[in-house]
């Protein structure tokens, strides 16, 4: 340590700041700290900032270690030393003396290292040790040259590991565990130091001064044992992203930060798998309720995770969804358990003499099904093997993997099962292996297939999480907190807001109606017609048949897909509509509809084999489309899912062969083959899976020229929801196209939305009737219901809904939304959150132009809402 130079102030205030990997990799971030060292310094706290190795290089000292051992350590040296001097000439700063002795000593222990032909532990140690020490060389160097007044300090005179007699060797020396009660002696030590103090994560000493490392992750938990010790006032985690967050916002981009976490159920989530803070970290500043923040260096200002004992609220509340992949199950079953004394003891030695951590635990009278995490245990083959023969004494044993545990973490997490019904649904066809509610009430863990974890996330997630407003712990979504840091990056306010006067104006004496946007259909179709996979975009007027619509869509170079002889009609009534555009695909329809459309050269799908069977004198020498059904459908909800044996559409890819004898036989020239497998979905590998399966078939089936891949692209039900990724289908297909190509396949993609091309187009508006309240539920009852729009009473299905009259008014009151109609499913949302309400206010309910009007019904002779343009 630098000589005293400070006389120790009375009360000092302490805050730690931890920089990680990537915080301190370049100059950016380091004026980012620069800028928060002085903030905390002005406060007049004292600063001790627990630094990290420049991202890569602990992986880096790994491979030098490893080339050491394989006789070529030349190359992994010289390029860890240049890694360190690029970011000095980056920061505009020497590669000083104290460097320089670091590298020179790095080369001496690898020299030895190459000579004996064996790293121990302790070597390791010290190796990996050096990216910490050299790092925190280069940070001082930059503080100093901001004129910040800046002492260097090593950890390994600060931390001292645990003696710790039951761990192995190994992990004593590389992953120990510190002492971290406070330690005056320490602060009086350190406060005699300069006001900043720059010191290492991840390493510690012995008893005997020897390196230690606590663990990969390990810079989080030396910065929560450093500000322990010295009774800190608060931790900062400085990392690279803005806090924790409700899902992995990598690949849940409508995940939420969380801006207020108590200790536990960060130690929850961090456990559960979020990597943004190290489990183990949490313990000391729990045990000295010191309070903790995650936040991100590169955006100081997108604020972050506060941790401390407050939840931020008491309602029973998800606050995140976390997936651990990689699990193994081991179910154990003995029809003799049942109150068996004992068994659950002998089981569990096996275990412990195997060395394995057990995390989930569920029991039943002739099984118990145990989970291993991967991150506590080493599940390789062999061990699982030997564990296996050792349990297969006790009882029967199965191994299932690989599983995700997919956990659910919040507050009294007892208080939301009832809401798990809908996502759940997705797991009619699949295994749930086990089911865990934690003793705590603060996780709820399911194990299911590994490949079906990520679903299951993003439904929960969905369902549980995203639709929350704002409040004191679900803040912006990653994708909103995204576009915040970069200007003009944010989504596009739906085209309603910019027309309010206007859709006020348009309703004039009416007391409810559709309004559709010309433009939003325009912008939709032009970014179909952008796809350069797709040869062919027909619309499934089915989601709007309304004539100005489909003529624009026409107008915009669209074909049409039409599923009754009325569409098809209503169709070639549009001016500047040929047959050559359409696609009727009925499902079900009566022979007279068949006969009808060959009769007028109507492109025709066929998605039933009877049709053939019952009527070949029909069909003898036509051409036709085959709709075929790949054996699984997707969608929002299970009535819109129309693949798989409970769905009445398509001919299963099975009955193949008897499609290939009845087209012989009467002579059939099969030009076509179509797959919608459902509605609403966002997953952009759908469309080329089902490409894949219908591509396989034109193998066989020679003749086929079009490859239809159905409709059903996602359109996100709530505002700042992420957008269809248009781009990425276009890959994925153009992938399948490319392969079809140098198969020699003449065959064109085409595709048939419906929703994606007018759901955004169109809001319904509707006025207030009355308000009441009873018990404590409130209603807000509006003009027109389910008789104008049933997605909701069908499906559950969201649409926002905005008090138009009193957008500029707090939204206040949590309210029913419900129509006129004589049925208790008649309402249009639940639990709303709008300003106070009175008769003749105009509510606008969102995302309203498919499946509104053309679903509609006059049901208790209520005409539904008229349609107008804007
Ligand atoms: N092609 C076929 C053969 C279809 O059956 C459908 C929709 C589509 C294309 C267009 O699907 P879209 O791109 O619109 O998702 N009423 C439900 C949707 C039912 C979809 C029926 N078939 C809803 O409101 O969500």
């Amino acid at each position: 340590m630098t000589p005293a130079s400070h006389a120790p102030v009375a009360n000092t205030r302490w805050v730690v700041l931890k920089f990680g990997g990537s915080s301190v990799s370049s100059r950016a971030n380091w004026q980012n700290i620069c800028a928060i060292v002085r903030r905390h310094s002005a406060s007049g706290a004292r600063v001790l900032v627990v630094h990290s190795a420049i991202s890569g290089v602990t992986d880096q000292l790994e491979r030098l270690l490893a080339a050491v051992l394989a006789g070529r350590p030349a190359t992994a040296l010289e390029e860890l030393e240049q890694r360190h001097r690029r970011l000095a000439t980056d920061l505009g700063i020497e590669f000083g003396a104290q460097i320089e002795q670091e590298f020179a000593q790095l080369r001496a222990i690898a020299d030895g290292v190459a000579l004996v032909g064996e790293v121990s532990d302790r070597t390791r140690a010290r190796v990996m040790a050096s990216g910490e020490l050299v790092a925190t060389e280069l940070g001082v160097g930059f503080l100093r040259s901001q004129d910040l007044d800046v002492s260097w300090a090593d950890a390994r005179s600060m931390l001292r590991a645990q003696a710790n007699p039951d761990a192995t060797e190994r992990s004593r020396v590389l992953s120990a565990i510190c002492e971290f009660a406070p330690d005056p002696q320490l602060s009086v030590r350190l406060a005699a130091l300069k006001p900043v103090i720059v010191t290492q994560g991840f390493i510690a000493s012995d008893g005997d001064g020897n390196t230690v490392l606590l663990g990969r992750g390990g810079s989080d938990t030396s910065a929560a044992y450093l500000a322990a010790k010295i009774s800190a006032e608060s931790l900062e985690i400085w990392t690279d992203v803005p806090g924790m967050f409700s899902a992995n916002p990598r690949s849940t981009p409508t995940a939420r930060q969380l801006l207020a976490l108590t200790y536990d159920e960060a130690q929850e989530i961090a456990t559960a798998g979020a990597k943004v803070l190290h489990p183990r970290c949490i313990l000391p500043a729990r045990q000295y309720q010191i309070p903790m923040r995650v936040l991100a260096t590169q955006a100081p200002e997108l604020g972050g995770t506060l941790i401390t004992t407050e939840p931020g609220a008491d309602a029973a509340q998800v606050k995140a969804v976390c997936i651990k992949k990689g699990v193994t199950l081991v179910a154990l079953d003995s029809p003799g358990m049942w109150h068996q004394v004992g068994f659950l003891a002998d089981a569990f030695q096996v275990f412990k003499q195997h060395g394995m951590s057990v995390d989930l635990v569920s029991t039943s009278e002739t099984n118990v099904t145990i989970s291993l995490d991967p991150q506590a245990n080493t599940l390789d083959q062999a061990t699982l093997t030997s564990l296996l023969g050792d349990l297969q004494r006790l009882c029967g044993v199965r191994m299932i993997g690989p599983c995700a545990s997919v956990s659910l973490v919040g507050r009294n997490i007892r208080g939301i099962l009832h809401r798990l019904g809908n996502a759940l649904e997705l797991f009619e066809e699949q295994k749930i292996y086990l089911v865990s509610q934690a003793a705590n009430d603060l996780n709820f863990t399911f194990v299911v297939d590994e490949e079906q974890g990520d679903r299951l996330v993003e439904q929960l997630h969905e369902l549980l999480v995203r639709p929350v407003s704002s409040d004191a712990v679900l803040g912006r979504t990653w994708e909103r907190l995204h576009a915040a840091g970069k200007p003009d990056a944010g989504p596009t306010p739906p085209w309603w807001q910019r027309c309010r006067t206007e859709l006020l104006a348009s309703l004039a004496g009416r007391d409810s109606a559709f309004v559709y946007h010309r433009a939003t259909i325009a912008a939709r179709a032009a970014s179909l017609r952008s796809l350069t996979s797709v040869a062919r975009v027909l619309y499934a007027m089915k989601a709007n048949s309304h004539g100005e619509i489909i003529s624009l869509l026409v107008a915009a170079g669209l074909g049409l897909e039409c599923v009754s002889q009325a569409e098809v009609e209503r169709a070639l009534q549009v001016p500047g509509v040929s047959r050559e555009r359409i696609l009727f695909t009925p499902n079900f329809a009566p022979r007279a509809e068949y006969a009808w459309a060959l009769a007028n050269q109507i492109r025709l799908t066929i998605d039933n084999l009877y049709t053939l069977r019952a009527w070949p004198e029909l069909f003898r020498g036509r051409e036709i489309f085959v709709r075929i059904d790949p054996g699984h459908g997707r969608g929002h909800h299970q009535h819109v899912r129309t693949g798989g044996d409970y769905s009445k559409f398509g001919i299963p890819v099975e009955e193949q062969d008897a499609l290939a004898l009845l087209a012989a036989q009467l002579d059939l020239k099969i030009s076509g083959l179509h797959a919608h497998i459902g509605s609403g979905v966002f997953d952009v590998g759908t469309w080329a899976d089902t490409a894949h399966v219908l591509a396989a078939l034109t193998r066989r089936f020679r003749d086929v020229r079009v490859i239809d891949v159905g409709g059903g692209l996602g359109v996100p039900d709530r505002e700042g929801g992420a957008a269809f990724d248009m781009a990425s289908l276009d890959t994925r297909l153009g992938v399948v196209h490319k392969a079809l190509q140098e198969a020699g396949a003449n065959v064109e993609l085409w595709l048939e939305p419906g929703r994606f091309l007018v759901a955004e187009a169109g809001v319904l508006l509707a006025r207030v009737t009355q308000t009441k309240t009873k018990g404590e539920v409130r209603y807000v009852g509006i003009a027109t219901g389910m008789n104008s729009l049933i997605r909701p009473a069908l499906y559950g299905a969201h649409h926002d809904i905005i008090n138009l009259t009193r957008s500029d008014s707090a939204a206040t009151e949590t309210v029913h939304v419900v129509g006129p109609i004589c049925e208790s499913a008649d309402f249009i949302g639940h639990d709303r959150l709008l300003p106070p309400s009175e008769e003749g206010d105009v509510l606008l309910i969102a995302t309203a132009g498919a499946y509104g009007r053309a679903m509609s019904s006059h049901y208790n002779l209520r005409e539904p809402a008229a349609e107008l343009f804007v």
